[in-house]
């Protein structure tokens, strides 16, 4: 590996060695060694998962998962991205979800049978570079507990790190999907002052402001 110095660190990128500026992220390292970046990158905020990475940090034996905009590279660090997964997406069409199945917490074992089949090894909480629960949020999801799932992945930014580690085989990022969208039109009321606004917008109450505002772009 090349000589890091007081300003850069001796890093391993895909098996291969460079040196880098200290305190960039990974993604920077990336750019710097010119490597060209078709996939794996998105809003460089942590917020659209498009980086997953795995990693491991000198004298540690953990292969670890994270985020590759949010993490700083160090001395030793090894990584690489995380390959595209073919992620099992069920479709459950959205016109479904507006009009009301008759039981979402039971659609979910339609769209999700194998949620039910979790062994609790917790690879998946492990895995989440968001530091989510995800064990406890599929057991949840699985019982009916929505809002608590809901509330949990709530950090999800579906980065899939959850899903190649899972020895069940579910796409627990998915399931995660499902319930917030469930609960939020099912299971959450909607408040009054919502209802009020939207009855205002459809009776035309701010269509001269809204003309107004276009005028002006
Ligand atoms: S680029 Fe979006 S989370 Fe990293």
């Amino acid at each position: 590996m090349p000589q890091a110095t007081s300003t850069s660190v001796s890093v391993e990128i895909m098996g291969r060695p460079y040196r880098v500026p200290q305190g960039i992220t990974l993604v920077q390292a990336m750019w710097h060694t010119g490597h060209e970046m078709i996939r794996g990158i998105g809003c460089l905020g942590g917020v659209c998962g498009a980086c997953a990475t795995l990693y491991r940090t000198e004298g540690d034996h953990t292969l670890k998962s994270g985020l590759a905009c949010q993490l700083i590279v160090e001395e030793g660090l090894s990584f690489a991205l995380s390959a595209p997964l073919p992620v099992r997406k069920p479709i459950y069409p959205m016109s479904l979800l507006e009009t009301g199945p008759s039981d979402p917490k039971q659609d979910l074992f339609t769209y999700f049978p194998e949620a039910a089949s979790c062994r609790n090894c917790n690879a998946c909480t492990e895995a989440c570079p968001q530091g989510i629960d995800v064990r406890t949020g599929i057991w949840k999801a699985v019982f009916g507990d929505f809002k608590d799932a809901a509330d949990l992945f709530l950090p999800c930014v579906m980065c899939h790190l959850c899903v190649p580690v899972c020895i069940a085989n579910i796409s627990s990022d998915q399931v995660g999907l499902y319930v917030r969208r469930a609960q939020g039109v099912f299971f959450t009321p909607i408040p009054d002052q919502l209802n009020t606004r939207i009855s205002e917008i459809e009776s035309g109450r701010f269509d001269a402001q809204w003309a107004e505002m276009e005028a002006s772009l």
